[in-house]
């Protein structure tokens, strides 16, 4: 393992189809006041809602609901949350719903008590770490696998007027004090989104695992966990209820961006950098705008690492190796992530998530470049891949 760190996650987990029989027991540990955050109201449809409440009930809560969260929170909906979170003094957040959700609640949460201009302070300002600020703790019950919002300190916020969507990570005082995890709860997300969950997920555990060329125990992990949601995704896209692989796609999801995976890793996340400018450009579905352009990338950054590439076409996809280069097998491997793509029906381009020719410098000027993968891409080299995945 490469570097010195410390391995820390506070967030409980209650997991399984019964898992919310614990949210009574686990709001009982925090403050009278609950602000209970949620979506455009699809838990209200599939029994969510009423769960949350009777649990809020029964831990004697004084509760203030906040719902209307959008897909990909805006800053504006931050402004208003910090507001009644405020001016009502509340002492917990308790998010209900999916990544969303989540970070808009720890958003919500490192935000509410600071007078300033929240977005400039915490998402602009990558590199500037919290300063003692009053934080308000969340807890989550997550409806929707795929982005690990419910175990890290993740919180992506965007702002359309600055064409610009942001993640900061903040750390263990902001991530989620517990969370519910109950597999039953995804049932009812549209196919498209149970697919753009699916495909986030493994997005995550490949951005940690393409970087680096040591032997790292962090790299067994990510091809077990790429294993599990490519053979559970399978099944999913047929059955959608089919208890046992989307509790997988569950636990994968969760153990894919909860920090574990990329320790001892530099970590590359220039396809979620790409995505995100591509969703402040036309909001689309943060999973989609990742599987769109991930092959014309790995195909891009392929050439620096021909023998990490060969090995995840014969870890991962199982991919034959008799008499073949490296730099075939890296080839079908790629092959391989396209050929799955298709099969679940995430998106292959980008063109029918609304990116027109006509955008692609401006979102290449919104692209965050980050240095930790295996190339620096020059801001002509974003411009090639966004081109090659239209
Ligand atoms: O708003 P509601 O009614 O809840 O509907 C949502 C929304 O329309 C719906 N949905 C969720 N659970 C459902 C359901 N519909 C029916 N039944 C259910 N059980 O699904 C739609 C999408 O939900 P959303 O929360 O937007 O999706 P996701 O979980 O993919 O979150 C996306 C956001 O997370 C950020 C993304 O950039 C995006 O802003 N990310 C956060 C990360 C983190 N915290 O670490 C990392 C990720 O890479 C990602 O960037
Ligand atoms: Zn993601």
């Amino acid at each position: 393992m490469n570097g010195n760190f410390v391995y820390a996650n506070p967030t409980k987990l209650y997991f399984g189809d019964e898992a919310q029989k614990n949210l009574a027991k686990a709001l009982s540990g925090f403050g009278k006041k609950v602000l209970f955050t949620y979506g455009g109201g699809s838990i209200k449809h599939n029994g969510v809602y009423d769960d949350v409440m009777a649990s809020l009930k029964a831990a004697g809560k004084e509760v203030i609901e906040l719902p209307g969260v959008m897909s990909n929170p805006t800053v504006d909906k931050l402004n208003e949350g910090r507001r009644i979170a405020r001016e009502n003094n509340v002492d917990f957040i308790l998010a209900v719903g999916g990544g969303s959700v989540i970070d808009y609640a720890k958003a919500v949460s490192v935000s509410a008590w600071y007078d300033g201009d929240a977005w400039e302070r915490f998402w602009v300002k990558q590199d500037d770490p919290l300063k003692g600020e009053r934080i308000i703790p969340v807890g989550a019950v997550l409806t929707m696998a795929g982005t690990g919002s419910e175990m890290n300190g993740g919180s992506v916020i965007t702002n359309h007027a600055a064409n610009m969507k942001i993640g900061k990570v903040f750390g263990e005082e902001v991530m989620p004090k517990f969370a519910v995890l109950n597999p039953r709860y995804t049932f009812s997300l549209p196919h498209r989104q149970m697919v753009a969950g699916i495909f986030d997920t493994m997005s995550h555990i490949m951005e940690q695992y393409f970087s680096g060329d040591d032997d790292s125990t962090s790299d067994y992990l990510a091809e077990g966990l790429m294993r599990s949601v490519i053979a559970s995704s399978l099944v999913a896209v047929k059955e959608p209820e089919n208890y046992e692989a989307r509790s997988n796609l569950m636990w994968s999801s969760t153990w894919a961006l909860n920090t574990l995976i990329g320790e001892g890793k530099s970590q590359d996340w220039m396809v979620h950098m790409i995505g995100h400018a591509i969703g402040a450009y036309t909001n689309a579905t943060h999973g989609m705008t990742l599987s769109g352009i991930s092959v014309a990338y790995y195909r891009h950054v392929m050439k620096h690492a021909i023998g990490r590439f060969a090995r995840f076409a014969r870890v991962v996809w199982a991919i034959p190796t008799d008499g073949k280069t490296d730099e075939q097998l890296a080839s079908e491997g790629i092959d391989a992530l396209a050929t799955w793509i298709k099969t679940i029906g995430a998106a292959s381009e980008i063109t029918s998530l609304g990116v027109t020719p006509d955008m692609l410098e401006g979102i290449a000027d919104a692209t965050i470049i980050l240095d930790a993968g295996y190339e620096k891409l020059t801001r002509q080299e974003i411009i090639e891949i966004l081109r090659a995945s239209l």
